[in-house]
């Protein structure tokens, strides 16, 4: 039996460089694996946990599905959707908010640091890892690549399937995370101390888009915060994170060896020299990109049948589970 992939992503602004290395290019190379089913998903219920504009949601959401097609998944070998689409996850979220403890998502650190950041704390914003948990469950998922961040979600994604077939019997399969080994924290140009983020990609500095014309891109990694030394060298030592981060940026992007990517810059003439050619690699990366998204958003019927094609492939896949769940809690089908 195939393996299967479940990964999804918010529409909550534009996806930034540790989105597409830590998340989205991963799963194009995933698609390509004969041995994989795999389903992407824009999750937009996810994004209504905090305050949206409903316009920019919406423009949101177009322009993330927009994007899915234009790096290069294809609806025709991998199930592409919008999660409000289909009903499975809000009703499957409730189903197993029904036998998640509180507790577990008080712990949550994502919520601890998220909710800091809010006025009114909303309900679905402490909720959200148990409709994350419905995704996944909902779709028999073995495997769900990640960002290191969203790891402790999968975790208590499994945590609500064990503790499911321990009351009801052997239903969930127990998903595994998958955190790339390189690129699952891509660190902020402005910061090198703080993970790239979806929250501050609008502060001049911090992110590049991956919809970034390249004359802005070039402009952000100049201006990308270094050390005062001179040795273009991976290094865990904190104060050389900013040099590190470019030469993960570059290493993910190239697919060459640490090494490799250490003599590309042997002779580099300092920081100057290194920020040029990761600008280079960046731009190759992500021009094609950016191209093919200018000629996918333009057509909205276009987007608007392959929503409901994924959406289609997607129920046909959730539905029969999550008649089973409510068979087994004690619903009438
Ligand atoms: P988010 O931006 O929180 O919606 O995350 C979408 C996906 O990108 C998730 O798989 C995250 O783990 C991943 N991700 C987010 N930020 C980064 C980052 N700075 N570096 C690497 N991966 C990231
Ligand atoms: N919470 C994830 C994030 O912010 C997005 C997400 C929602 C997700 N549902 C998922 C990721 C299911 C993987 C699987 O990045």
């Amino acid at each position: 039996m195939k393996r299967r992939i479940f990964s999804g992503i918010q529409p909550s602004d534009v996806i930034h460089i540790g989105n597409y290395i830590g998340a989205v290019k991963r799963w194009v190379a995933s698609q390509e694996d004969p041995e994989r089913d795999n389903i992407f998903c824009v999750v937009d219920l996810h994004a209504l946990t905090v305050k949206q504009e409903p316009e920019e949601l919406r423009r949101h959401i177009l322009e993330l599905f927009a994007l899915f097609l234009a790096v290069g998944l294809d609806p025709n070998k991998s199930t592409l959707f919008v999660q409000s689409h289909v009903t499975t996850h809000a009703e499957g979220g409730w189903l197993l908010n029904c036998i998640t403890p509180l507790g577990w998502l008080n712990k949550m650190t994502q919520f601890k640091d998220k909710s800091q950041k809010q006025e009114t704390i909303l309900t679905g914003l402490l909720d959200y890892p148990v409709l994350m948990a419905a995704d996944i469950l909902f779709y028999d998922t073995h495997e769900v690549p990640v960002g290191e961040d969203q790891k402790q979600h999968v975790e208590l994604a499994r945590n609500i399937a064990e503790r499911f077939n321990f009351h009801y019997g052997e239903t969930f399969i127990i998903p595994e995370p998958v955190i790339p080994q390189i690129g699952a924290r891509i660190m902020a140009l402005d910061d090198p101390q703080i993970k790239m983020s979806k929250s501050m990609a609008a502060n001049k500095g911090h992110a590049i888009r991956v919809l970034d014309e390249p004359k802005e891109i070039e402009r952000t990694i100049l201006r990308a915060k270094t050390d005062s030394g001179s040795d273009i060298r991976f290094s865990k030592d904190p104060l050389k994170a900013g040099v590190n981060n470019l030469l993960t940026i570059y290493q993910t992007l190239t697919g060459k060896s640490a090494d490799a990517v250490e003599a590309d810059f042997a002779d580099a003439r300092g920081y100057g020299d290194l920020k040029k050619r990761v600008a280079e690699v960046v731009i190759a990366a992500t021009d094609p990109v950016r191209k093919q998204h200018h000629q996918f958003i333009k057509d909205r019927g276009e987007l608007e049948r392959l929503m409901k094609m994924g959406a289609e492939k997607a129920r046909t896949i959730s539905e029969p589970r999550l008649q089973d769940v409510k068979q087994k809690m004690g619903l009438v089908l």
